[in-house]
């Protein structure tokens, strides 16, 4: 490691400060490791069994010597610290802390410092155990453990890059933070959990009569419940009044939902204790999603995921690919919004339709599943949504964004609606400016981008709009918004775009007028729970019908996949091209059309695709584009300039993977000119979008060599299974991880 350190001095040697010093000794790139403690004792010991190199005589000599110092004292001392330790800290001296609260050790560093020092920042390694001092120092502490940083306005980049190389030395995970929020995520995560261990135990032990028997028969739950009871007294202190106002607000939060429990208990209120319970075990489930790895809803754009597509094969067989996403999404809000209990069956368990999911739980629906596909919706009616307790994130997905905006801007209570890095450069103007000329009030940030913060108690209007764009998107948003504001509210599209919310809407009890291309809803309705089948998903079996299209040898039977009309652009486009497809066992399910697609090798012929056919294959286009490469003779896509406004721009990331694969390519404003050929191998970047990672993969049958695809994490979000079902069907595909 190519830092400057030579010299790095641990103030306070107890298990904190003694575990770093003796992880950065081992490690060895952080220079001599100088120990200084209160207590010369410690200081002796720690000397004595390896934790330091040196035991520093006088403090201010040892910081001005010092490149780098930890203050590793309890929070209360931190200032007196700082006030002996000022004079000495140069400019360009590293300085952090390991305190367990942030605000006050700052506000402690500004009383004492002019002006903050440019190498400080603070930080808090989350890792300790019931042991102190410095006998207990224990290089590995760190390891998998999470070390947040919370730098200052003052900090350098160069102090955050240090102290980051410095934990992540010692095995740690480093995040950033600011300073508040470090205080409020860990009040209500450490210090809350804390107060309740204390309060039980001490309650329960003055019970004097019959407390031993109440420790006696304690169960394993109890001892777990409780194992945190047994931390330090005096630190605890220190950390509560350090830290009071954000755990103060946690512990009000909780005496009020413990109190509405003890009420619910009281009068036999069954609705508002499972309610509670199920919520609890749900949001138990999706905290132990996120701790293993797997979580839904939470940013995957640090996840690290290659796809290597092996050249060369065929498909064939029969598969039946995941849940429609636009259908799964609506499933949850109309149930929510439902009286009565909505049964779903093959929900997409992918992000996004969880996403919008844990939205609901987050507004207090009780929402059961997804298990195998299996939801169940216990309905609020269409008046019974709650304030989320804070903002509503919906990680990648688009859809939940606008759809929800919709429904929020007509609540009683403000909400706000965050996503992750890619949502939050996608247009939210096209839903927040019709919204707000029904009367709602919605903040956006600059051009209209995420986050979207709604103010509640507004009274809608009904209004009739004209879409600029053909979108189904702000259709459905708008709609949602009529259920609730004064009157009639109609929507005119520019060409037909899916029409699941009106069906579903329809099939919820709740009239939806069609005319021509207008749909229409009045407010004042109610929405009837009932059973929703959410046939397979056409946008992911298009990856198959493509695979097999392109194949020679390929006979591949796609089961039980939507086809309603305004979907199914890419079969009369793969048709057009000279595809041989046959749709097999035409049904209805649940006032949704569905067929099986059988669709066998056929060479493709390139032609300038309809443009009346785009809006209707919008989220096709990734893999015709592939097709179009492996067609003979020339395809032209014109008229889809809302690709560039996908989950990635997906007009260049289509032309420029393409070209690294030797492509003749050629992108235009509203779409793209491709030429069928020969395509090569290399490496190609997805750029976070699903669609084009799972796209490539498709191309690699028709590869002369390897494609890597890079920034997979994403699929998950609308196919969590892709390589599985990819490789039972015939593609070489192996997912990498880290
Ligand atoms: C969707 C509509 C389309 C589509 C998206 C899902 C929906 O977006 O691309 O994947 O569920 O309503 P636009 O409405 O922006 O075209």
């Amino acid at each position: 490691m190519s830092n400057n350190i030579k010299k790095a001095l641990i103030i306070g040697l107890g298990l904190i400060g003694g575990s770093l010093a003796k992880g950065l000794r081992k490690n060895g790139s952080f220079g001599e490791v100088i120990g200084f403690d209160r207590d010369p004792d410690e200081l002796e010991k720690g000397l004595l069994t390896g934790v330091i190199d040196v035991a520093a005589e006088s403090l201010a000599q040892a910081v001005s010597e010092a490149d780098l110092v930890v203050l590793a004292v309890p929070v209360k001392a931190m200032e007196k610290v700082l006030v002996d330790i000022a004079p000495f800290i140069a400019e360009d001296t590293f300085l952090t802390d390991v305190g367990s609260t942030k605000g006050n050790v700052v506000e402690a560093a500004q009383r004492v410092f002019t002006a903050l020092p440019s190498g400080f920042v603070p930080g808090h390694p989350i890792a300790g155990s019931e042991k102190s001092g410095v006998e207990a120092a224990d290089e590995n502490l760190f390891l998998n453990h999470k070390v947040i940083l919370t730098p200052l306005a003052e900090s350098s980049s160069g102090a955050v890059k240090l102290f980051t190389e410095m934990w992540s030395a010692l095995g740690a995970e480093v995040l950033v933070m600011n300073v508040e929020k470090h205080d409020e995520v860990l009040a209500a995560t450490s210090h809350l959990p804390h107060m309740l261990a204390f309060s039980l135990v001490d309650t329960l032990a003055q019970e004097q009569d019959n407390n031993t028997d109440i420790f006696r028969y304690a169960a394993g739950g109890f001892r777990d419940f409780t194992r945190i009871a047994g931390s330090d007294p005096t630190m605890w202190h220190d950390i509560c009044l350090a830290n009071k106002e954000a755990l103060l607000a946690q512990l009000d939060r909780f005496v009020a939902g413990l109190g509405n429990l003890r009420a619910a208990i009281e009068c036999g209120d069954s609705e508002t204790m499972l309610g509670t319970f199920t919520r609890a075990r749900v949001a138990r489930e999706h905290f132990s999603r996120i701790l293993s790895g797997t979580a839904y809803s939470h940013d995957m754009s640090n996840q690290q995921v290659t796809f290597r597509a092996q050249p060369g094969g065929s498909v064939s067989g029969k598969i039946r690919v995941p849940g429609d996403k636009s259908i799964s999404h609506r499933s949850i809000m109309l149930g929510s919004l439902a009286d009565g209990v909505t049964e779903v069956t093959g929900f997409l368990e992918g992000e996004d339709s969880l996403a919008t999911l844990q939205a609901f739980r987050d507004m207090g629906v009780v929402i059961e599943g997804p298990v195998d596909g299996n939801v169940t919706i216990y309905g609020v009616g269409i008046n019974g949504l709650q304030a989320p307790p804070g903002p509503l994130y919906v990680g990648n997905s688009g859809t939940s964004m606008r759809l929800l905006s919709g429904l929020l801007a007509a609540q009683q209570f403000d909400s706000e609606l965050t996503g992750d890095a890619s949502l939050t450069k996608r247009p939210m103007g096209r839903v927040a400016d019709p919204l707000r000329l029904m009367g709602a009030e919605i903040e956006t940030a600059e051009n209209g981008r995420p986050p979207l913060k709604i103010k509640g108690k507004r009274s809608l209007t009904g209004m009739h709009y004209e879409m600029p764009m053909a979108s189904a998107q702000v259709k459905s948003c708008l709609l949602l918004a009529g259920l609730y504001a004064e009157g009639q509210t109609s929507v005119t599209e520019p060409a037909p775009t899916r029409d699941h919310t009106e069906r579903m809407l329809n099939g919820f009890g709740y009239s939806v007028e069609q005319e021509g291309a207008t749909a229409v809803v009045s407010s004042g309705g109610q929405l009837h729970a009932c059973r929703i089948d959410v046939p397979a998903d056409i946008s992911s079996a298009t990856f198959f019908m493509v695979a097999a299209a392109i194949c020679p040898d390929s006979d591949l039977v796609l089961e039980h996949v939507g086809i309603n009309p305004t979907r199914i652009g890419v079969i009369n486009i793969l048709r057009l091209m000279g595809a041989n497809l046959e749709l097999l066992n035409e049904r209805e399910v649940g006032g949704e059309p569905v067929a099986d697609i059988r669709i066998r090798y056929a060479p493709l012929k390139g032609i300038h695709i309809p443009e009346d056919q785009v809006p209707l294959a919008i989220d096709e286009f990734p893999a015709l584009f592939v097709a179009a490469a492996c067609a003979e003779g020339t395809t032209i896509v014109s008229g889809a300039e809302e690709l560039r406004v996908k989950e990635s721009d997906r007009i260049q990331s289509m032309v420029d993977g393409l070209k690294t694969l030797g492509v003749d390519i050629e992108g235009t404003p509203d779409g793209a000119v491709i030429k069928g050929g020969p395509i090569g191998g290399g490496v190609v970047e997805s750029h976070d979008d699903h669609r084009i990672a799972m796209s490539f993969c498709i191309a690699a049958l028709r590869a002369k060599d390897t494609i890597v695809i890079n920034e997979c994490a994403n699929v998950a979000t609308s196919f969590p299974d892709f390589v599985e079902l990819a490789c039972a069907a015939g593609l070489k595909v192996e997912r990498e991880e880290g």
